[in-house]
């Protein structure tokens, strides 16, 4: 009932249709190279529906390298004039420029980014233009772009984590001696060294950084050959177009490789999971710089003021750190769910795929670059976070492994240090500052040296396992890393 009714209102609501025989171009020469309607023009709702320039105009660069190298491989195979391929690579380096400028005019009718760069270039050299697209569709082009943009995102986003990471093992270096509790559950659990604490978001970034490497060696391929969907009968040289645009290799399939944007959808991926650690570290800056902590103050060029109240000082780093990944998760979502259940093999749908894909790195690159810098001149308070530690509850854990170093199983050893610590709440008195005698109350194999267990700095340098926040083991993380990065620089 309700479905029918719904189906005749929607017939009701029909949109007029479309007309095809709309408004003239004034002349041949303005003619899109005709992508448009099958006959005539389109109408003017199909064209900004389609219109894609103001997206992809962001990949001429790739665009134009790829068809130089293609044009080129034309020309030593013998499929075009090699006077002809000069031509166009030169004019090619032109429309490049005039890009870069700015100097290039968007036409809607022209579509997107190939036909504008293909538009001009005839232009510039009459017909010679239309040698280019030999062997070639807008559909194996497109993924060649995206493909050489994903490489070089990856490598942007790369260059910002390990910027970022460059600043926090810097910090850590000047603070292995700082104390503060590690949290879990955001309540103060055990002591670690600053610098450990740090340290811990540099491995975060460092997983992010080999992700966004692994991502750029499956997108260094080309897809060129692969024509609209079934490649070409002509005799295209794949293998040397790939090795001109500095790719590893060429795709195994034709209909895969026009149809499928998972080197888009895994940059986003690498690039959400990254973001979503640095909101991870937003979040703490926030958190620090509240009085309530007051671990840290932000120095005033990388804090904000309130417009009203006059003694605020506003961790917008931070927030917008945890803002903006959650950007970058909605647009990895968008991607994947624009890819999913599409039929082999191009669809248009997948032209969608430009407005998440082009912004991701570029999110990373300018939340990494400004955490970064939040941290680089940020003060760190060693009194508030050594205070934070309190007076021995940190340390409860300790007194446990001390029984269990004296053959206690450690369930029992936990029990009674469980009830050292309600005694010690129950009469307002710090764990730290219980006497010998009470603790051999809560067990006999407890000693004076017990007492030791409360020395933080001692329960530290007594964690050496690899991974662990003992002194020695930090300062070594800290020296592989200042090796790592010094190494890796770009
Ligand atoms: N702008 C298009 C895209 O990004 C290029 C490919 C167009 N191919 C086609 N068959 N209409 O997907």
């Amino acid at each position: 009932m309700l479905a029918s009714r719904l189906r005749m209102r929607a017939k009701e609501k029909a949109p007029p249709q479309p007309r095809f025989a709309g408004r003239r171009n004034s002349g041949d020469k303005a003619k899109p190279v005709s992508r448009a309607a099958l006959a005539g023009e389109a109408d003017p709702r199909l064209v900004a529906l389609s219109v894609s320039i103001q997206d992809d105009a962001a990949l001429y660069a790739e665009d134009i390298r790829g068809s130089q190298a293609h044009v080129t491989m034309l020309a030593a195979r013998g499929i075009v004039p090699k006077a002809v391929a000069r031509r166009v690579v030169a004019a090619l380096d032109r429309v490049r420029a005039e890009f870069a400028a700015g100097k290039i005019r968007f036409d809607p009718a022209l579509e997107d980014v190939h036909t504008h760069v293909e538009r001009r270039l005839g232009e510039l050299v009459g017909k010679d233009a239309g040698y280019l697209h030999a062997g070639r569709s807008r559909n194996d082009q497109v993924a060649l772009d995206e493909r050489l943009f994903v490489v070089a995102a990856c490598e942007r986003a790369d260059a910002a984590l390990a910027r970022l990471q460059r600043a926090l093992v810097r910090r850590g270096r000047e603070h292995e001696r700082t104390i503060l509790p590690g949290y879990t559950h955001l309540q103060r659990a055990q002591p670690v060294s600053l610098a450990h604490h740090l340290l811990a978001h540099v491995e975060a970034l460092g997983r992010d950084r080999e992700r966004l490497a692994e991502v750029r060696r499956r997108a260094a391929l080309s897809p060129l050959g692969s024509g609209a969907l079934a490649g070409t009968t002509l005799p295209l040289d794949r293998e040397a177009t790939a090795a001109a645009l500095g790719l590893a290799g060429v795709t195994q399939n034709s209909l895969d490789a026009v149809s499928d944007r998972d080197s888009a959808v895994e940059l986003l991926f690498a690039c959400a999971l990254a973001a979503v650690h640095l909101s991870r570290l937003g979040e703490e800056i926030v958190l620090w710089t509240t009085k309530e902590f007051g671990f840290m103050t932000l120095a005033d060029a990388f804090a904000t003021g309130s417009s009203l109240m006059p003694q605020k000082k506003n961790p917008d780093v931070g927030e917008l750190a945890r803002g903006r990944a959650g950007r970058a998760i909605g647009d990895l979502v968008a991607l994947l769910a624009t890819v999913k259940s599409l039929p082999l093999s191009y669809n248009r749908d997948l032209q969608e795929d430009k407005r998440p894909l082009l912004g991701a790195a570029d999110a990373v690159v300018l939340t990494a670059d400004a955490v970064a810098g939040a941290i680089d001149t940020a003060t760190f308070h060693a009194d508030r976070m050594e205070e934070a530690l309190g007076t021995g509850e940190a340390l409860a854990t300790d007194a446990a492994e001390y029984l269990v170093e004296r053959g206690v199983p450690f369930r029992e050893a936990h029990e009674a240090v469980g009830r050292a610590a309600a005694f010690a709440t129950a009469h307002g008195r710090p764990l730290a500052r219980l006497t010998a005698a009470e603790w051999k109350g809560f067990h006999p194999r407890f000693e004076r040296d017990v007492l030791r267990c409360f020395d933080a700095r001692r329960s530290l340098r007594r964690r050496e396992l690899v991974g662990a926040p003992g002194p020695r083991q930090v300062a070594r993380q800290l020296s592989r890393w200042e090796k790592a990065l010094r190494e890796r620089k770009r």
